[in-house]
């Protein structure tokens, strides 16, 4: 599981367009695929770069690997650059090459480097079958793998720009000696070029993100045995000292090197020693340019926030064998207009994946209303939901929030994550992923706390976001931030203090939200759509309905045909069968606290659960079918619930109750 964000709304990328156009931005960017990569929850983004790579695990390369592993780790990094010469000798014979495994997935096995590749293609892949590699066959046999000619990895803070630089290099053409390289795709040669010029340097332009990195294959500037590649020096250097690019990265000398003039901010980093290094030629450089030269195989890492760039070379025992950082303080007119456009366009949600079990189908348990560190039978039904957590295999935990009573955490030292969270879920089943929303509870307290990476580290099944998206192929889960709209917490507090960091302006964040919500749902082509809140919409519980979310969200709801609204805040279980449309809502609030006593009357048609004491739901769904179940605190099945759907259609329907 982890944010690879491989389809954002364009829906939202076009919004950011014309915002930007309007500011003055005329030529929309270029032809090249973009491919959005979310940032960390505190925007920052960090990754590995390596290059000439595939040798079978010889040549060191199994220990390079091994040590981006490690590295990876560390520096949670959130996907990995490949600077070509992906398989030697000469690339794939086709999609059914072994060596796509025998070079790729089974070498780099680590954790932390099951991230997105995002690789291009060097001269040995070109001669190949060079199509292979650029097909969606070798993705679906392993889905790390993401290899274009030229395209964009749009990382909000950072855009990347990758450079087919094969093609720019005469010799290849005049005087192949003993290759056979597959110029498929790319004739007529010079058009080809000319087009990939334009399309880099119109999309340099158009770019707004903060720092700009530009990759290929073939050197630019170094000291190594290819020496510079002259045409790209006088075909590319002069594109990307015009658009101020911050890095060029490049593979093709197999070593690790870091060149870099006094007079200019572009730094040229060569990260080629993915294999067979060594090969012991140097050529002079001037030694106020040359920052490192190592002969040797590692890696790279490159760490970017707003304002900080930090780069470092790892040798095959993952020793440092160099870093280098710059900052940028400055806010250019360039920086301002981007963050105009992110308050006018808000932050897209974000995006997990969460794959579904091999057979296809998906089990999860829905717990709301629960932190009171073991109190008002919160253990009991902790224990309960291990014993149906693991009979039912589940994959994932949802969270409704009011997470922790009476408000929130204190920050994120506060105790009572440990004694309301790890320490009462304790059971092997429920150590999986737990998405998590915030309550009006939470929110007492300090709110960014519960979203902090922080407790990620301390218990890694923690998530919570306050609006955010979960992908599970076949279903997708839209969790919405529901407390900032509920009018009373802001014009009738009482003594309760809520910290709206984050929420300000109000109409702002609502309408931001609601509108990234709505475009999520219309682009999603999900066979079941499910949405996640805290605050009910139908209830016949103490709170009752939502007003606010009646009139907002509840519209937005029924139009894209969402088949489940699922909620917390009410201190019970509950199932109401809408009669106006298909969406069932289901309430999971039974996590601790309850017996309220107080049930509002609402047509038996609809109602088909109140149960005003602890307990949570278990969802079974699979392509065709969805089975909810509710149990109280002793594990009883209080009232079990399916729905059909037929694989092609989402409109034919059939109930069964039990
Ligand atoms: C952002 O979060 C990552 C952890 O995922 C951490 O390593 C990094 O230091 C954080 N950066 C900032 C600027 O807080
Ligand atoms: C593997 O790495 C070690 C340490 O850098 C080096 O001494 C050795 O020559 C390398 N082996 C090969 C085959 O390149
Ligand atoms: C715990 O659950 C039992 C069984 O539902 C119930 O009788 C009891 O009142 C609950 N205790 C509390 C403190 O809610
Ligand atoms: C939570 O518990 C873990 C071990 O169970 C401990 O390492 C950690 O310090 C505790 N954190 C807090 C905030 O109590």
């Amino acid at each position: 599981m982890e944010n690879m964000t491989m389809m954002r709304s364009s829906i939202l990328f076009s919004g950011l367009i014309i915002l930007c156009t309007l500011s003055s931005f005329t030529s929309s960017a270029a032809e090249l695929q973009r491919f959005p990569h979310a940032s960390k929850a505190n925007g920052s983004i960090s990754f590995l770069i390596l290059g000439d790579w595939g040798r079978r695990g010889a040549y060191n390369q199994s220990q390079v690997a091994n040590q981006m592993g490690i590295i990876g780790e560390k520096l949670d990094i959130d996907f990995v650059i490949s600077t070509g010469d992906n398989f030697y000798e000469n690339g794939l014979t086709g999609i059914d090459d072994p060596q796509f495994e025998d070079s790729f997935s089974k070498i780099y096995t680590a954790t932390s480097l099951q991230k997105q590749w995002y690789s291009v293609l060097g001269n040995h892949d070109y001669r190949g079958d060079v199509e292979a590699q650029l097909s969606p066959v070798l993705r679906k046999l392993d889905s790390k793998w993401l290899c274009l000619r030229s395209f964009i990895v749009d990382a909000e803070i950072v855009e990347i720009f990758f450079v087919d630089t094969t093609p720019f290099v005469d010799k290849y053409f005049a005087n192949p000696k003993g290759s056979v390289y597959d110029w498929s795709g790319i004739l007529p040669r010079n058009y080809y070029l000319s087009n990939i010029l334009k399309d880099v340097d119109s999309a340099l332009k158009d770019s707004t993100a903060k720092w700009k990195i530009v990759v290929g294959h073939h050197t630019i500037r170094t000291a190594g045995y290819h020496g510079e590649t002259k045409e790209l020096v006088t075909q590319l250097l002069p594109i990307l000292l015009e658009n101020n690019v911050d890095l060029y990265v490049n593979g093709h000398d197999h070593c690790l090197e870091h060149i870099s003039s006094p007079n200019s901010p572009l730094q040229f980093l060569t990260s080629g020693g993915g294999s067979k290094a060594w090969r012991g030629v140097v050529s002079p450089y001037s030694p106020s340019e040359m920052k490192l030269y190592y002969d040797g195989q590692g890696f790279m890492s490159v760490q970017i926030t707003q304002t900080e760039l930090d780069i470092a070379f790892y040798d095959v025992f993952g020793n440092v064998l160099h870093k280098w950082g710059t900052s940028k303080q400055h806010y250019s007119f360039m920086g301002c207009l981007l963050s105009l456009c992110l308050v006018a366009c808000a932050a897209e949600l974000q995006r997990f994946k969460q794959a579904p079990k091999p057979d296809g189908s998906l089990s999860f348990l829905v717990v709301g209303d629960w932190g009171r560190r073991g109190q008002y039978n919160q253990s009991q039904v902790a224990l309960q939901m291990g014993l149906i957590g693991e009979k039912s295999d589940i994959d994932f935990v949802i969270s409704t929030g009011d997470n922790f009573y009476e408000d929130g955490l204190t920050g994120v030292d506060d105790p009572a994550f440990n004694e309301s969270f790890s320490n009462i879920y304790t059971a092997p089943s429920l150590k999986k992923q737990w998405y998590n929303v915030l309550g009006n509870h939470d929110y007492r307290g300090d709110v960014e706390a519960q979203l902090s990476l922080v407790l990620r580290a301390i218990d890694s099944r923690w998530l919570c976001l306050r609006s955010f998206i979960l992908d599970a192929e076949i279903v997708e889960f839209f969790f919405v931030d529901t407390t900032p709209f509920v009018d009373d917490y802001f014009t009738n507090p009482k003594e309760h203090t809520y910290d709206w960091r984050g929420v300000t302006p109000r109409a702002e964040y609502l309408s931001n939200l609601l509108k990234e919500v709505d475009s999520a749902l219309k682009i999603s082509t999900a066979k079941w759509k499910i949405v996640v809140g805290h605050h009910t919409i139908l209830s016949a519980g103490h709170h009752g309905v939502t007003e606010e979310l009646v009139t907002h969200l509840l519209p937005i709801l029924k139009s894209n045909n969402i088949d489940f609204y699922v909620n917390g805040h009410d201190h019970c279980l509950e199932h109401i069968s809408d009669s106006d449309s298909q969406i069932q809502f289901f309430t999971s609030g039974g996590g601790s606290k309850a017996w309220r006593g107080d049930i509002k009357s609402w047509s038996p048609e609809e109602l088909k659960l109140y149960y005003d004491g602890q307990g949570f739901m278990s969802f079974h769904m699979t392509k065709a079918s969805a089975d909810v179940a509710y149990y109280d605190v002793s594990g009883n099945v209080l009232h079990k619930w399916s729905i059909s759907k037929e694989i092609d259609s989402a409109t034919h329907r059939t109930f069964t109750y039990s």
